[in-house]
């Protein structure tokens, strides 16, 4: 612990952090429309709570980290939850996840049980049935007030209007994530692109934007969907005595509970079920960030408690991100073997999804055109599939004052040739077959896995040689020599570059 009083510069830092997140929190919560990508929300969020635990002094009550999501607008009705909805800590690391079940062990003693589930990426929902009819949905809002949006839940796939037949309880309150398949977002952005609409971030985005509408057409005509996972308040249900037992009742009474749910007598097995679903989260058809690791026992449950924003009995175990924002210094363009030409984007070097990101592809004319990226704009860079960096598109709050529309080359940058696009084409091209760029990839191409294999000669070697006037065609390849080689220095990386 650290005296603040001794350190203006924290209490600077803590103040920009709080007003930094409010911003984003306003943006994300209310407006649907968010500037940064989550990693780096979490990342300003987690400076700032590590900043007040060690300087407690300056905790606030009115800190972002003492809140719960955003504000309900005053687009629909407010509606106050029976029972607070609550958030999750997060853990950020096998040994953060480990800490907290250290803790859970040390509170509630050996033995404790624990369900696992996929952490769905979509907005929060509660569900108040009575006597077996859904009669309210809300959105969590603040964690006390949401928004009502029951007309609008009516319309999204699996949520149940009536449940139990005979049996059901008095009251029932279920809370779940409506979530936006893949597909369905990719779909939607595609139509939202052909009507000149905007296009969603991300499918938790399209999500919220799609359940919140006045107009609950609109919210029919999305495909959206439900899972149930947690239990609000309930009056004449059955004794649960397991959170497992409460997901198998609400399969019974007709809820969706997501299939890849599965009970865990210790951490180690918990470790392995996230390595299993980090490793299989891009196959599922919609999207998830992590595991939400709970207590199974509710009388442990209710030993463990809660703070004012989380349940100790759960954790929310974050992938790592995939998504960064960074920014966009020039778009090029590089020259293939068959002379088109493939606009790429030049990144300040951002570490995302595993490797530091660099350049992107941006595919040629019209996908530029679809992502409405300038060269100085602030973008958001993710791996597509895990691998390949993908420009999603620019964070048009932090575009600069002057900044122009980029337009496709007129002339080959390698050769001055002019670029042509046929019609019906997707792609430029360079029809000049002596220019140097497709020189250089027909012999890379030539060298390469599909064609001789030669080992260790790629496209910089490749590009080393030519430099130095030694190769002007594949056939080039068997007449050099060892004194040809020697003086470029035992293949240096070569510099220059012909794209
Ligand atoms: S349980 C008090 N289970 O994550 C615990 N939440 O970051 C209530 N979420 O507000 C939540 N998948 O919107 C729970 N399987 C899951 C979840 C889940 C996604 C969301 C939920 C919650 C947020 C907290």
């Amino acid at each position: 612990m650290a005296a603040a009083g001794e350190h203006p510069e924290v209490v600077a830092r803590i103040a920009e952090l709080r007003d930094v997140i409010r911003h984003h929190s306003r943006l994300y919560y209310e407006s649907d429309e968010p500037e940064i990508a989550d990693a780096e929300f979490d990342d300003l969020m987690r400076e700032l709570r590590e900043l007040e635990e060690r300087y407690p002094a300056l905790r606030s009550a009115d800190s972002p980290t003492e809140k719960i999501g955003g504000a309900p607008t005053t687009t629909f009705a407010a509606v106050t939850h029976l029972a607070p909805m609550l958030s999750l800590d997060n853990a950020f690391s096998r040994d953060e996840l480990d800490a907290w079940g250290a803790r859970i062990v040390k509170r509630a003693g050996e033995g404790v049980g624990f369900v696992a589930e996929p952490k769905m990426d979509g907005l929060a929902i509660s569900l108040v049935y009575e006597a077996g009819r859904l009669v309210r949905a809300a959105t969590r809002g603040d964690g006390v007030t949401g928004e009502d949006v029951t007309a609008n839940v009516r319309t999204v796939q699996g949520v149940p209007s009536r449940v139990g037949g005979g049996s059901s309880p008095v009251l029932l309150e279920v809370r779940g994530e409506v979530y936006m398949p893949v597909a369905s977002f990719t779909e939607l952005n595609r139509r939202q692109a052909d009507a000149g609409e905007h296009l969603f971030a991300n499918p938790r985005n399209a999500a919220a934007g799609s359940l919140r509408q006045k107009d609950s057409r609109i919210t029919a005509s999305r495909d959206l969907s439900l899972f149930c996972y947690q239990l609000g308040v309930v009056e004449g249900g059955p004794h649960l005595g397991t959170h497992i037992e409460i997901l198998q009742w609400l399969r019974d009474l007709g809820f969706p509970v997501n299939p890849h749910i599965d009970r865990h007598d210790d951490l180690d097995s918990v470790s392995r079920f996230c390595e299993s679903m980090e490793s299989k989260r891009h196959d599922l058809g919609y999207e998830i960030d992590g595991v939400v690791v709970k207590v199974d026992d509710l009388a442990v449950r209710a030993a463990l408690g809660a703070t004012s924003r989380a349940p100790r009995w759960a954790i929310a175990y974050k992938f790592p991100p995939e998504e960064k924002t960074t920014r966009l210094l020039d778009i090029r363009v590089s020259i293939g073997r068959t002379g088109r030409a493939t606009p790429f984007a030049v990144l300040e070097p951002v570490f995302v999804g595993g490797s530091t990101v660099e350049m992107a592809t941006l595919h040629n004319q019209d996908e530029v055109a679809r992502r409405g990226v300038r060269v100085g704009d602030t973008v958001i860079v993710r791996k597509a599939g895990d691998v390949i960096p993908e420009v999603v598109g620019p964070v048009l709050s932090k575009r600069p004052k002057r900044s122009t529309p980029w337009t496709f080359p007129a002339d080959c940058p390698v050769c001055g040739s002019a670029l042509v696009r046929q019609e019906g084409e997707a792609n430029h091209r360079c029809l000049n077959a002596d220019c140097p760029a497709r020189q250089l990839q027909r012999i890379a191409h030539f060298a390469g896995r599909n064609a001789m294999d030669i080992e260790g000669l790629g496209e910089e070697r490749v590009a080393l040689l030519v430099n130095a006037g030694l190769l002007h065609d594949a056939g080039d390849l068997y007449s050099l020599t060892v004194e040809d080689l020697v003086p470029l220095g035992g293949w240096r990386r070569s510099r220059r570059r012909v794209s």
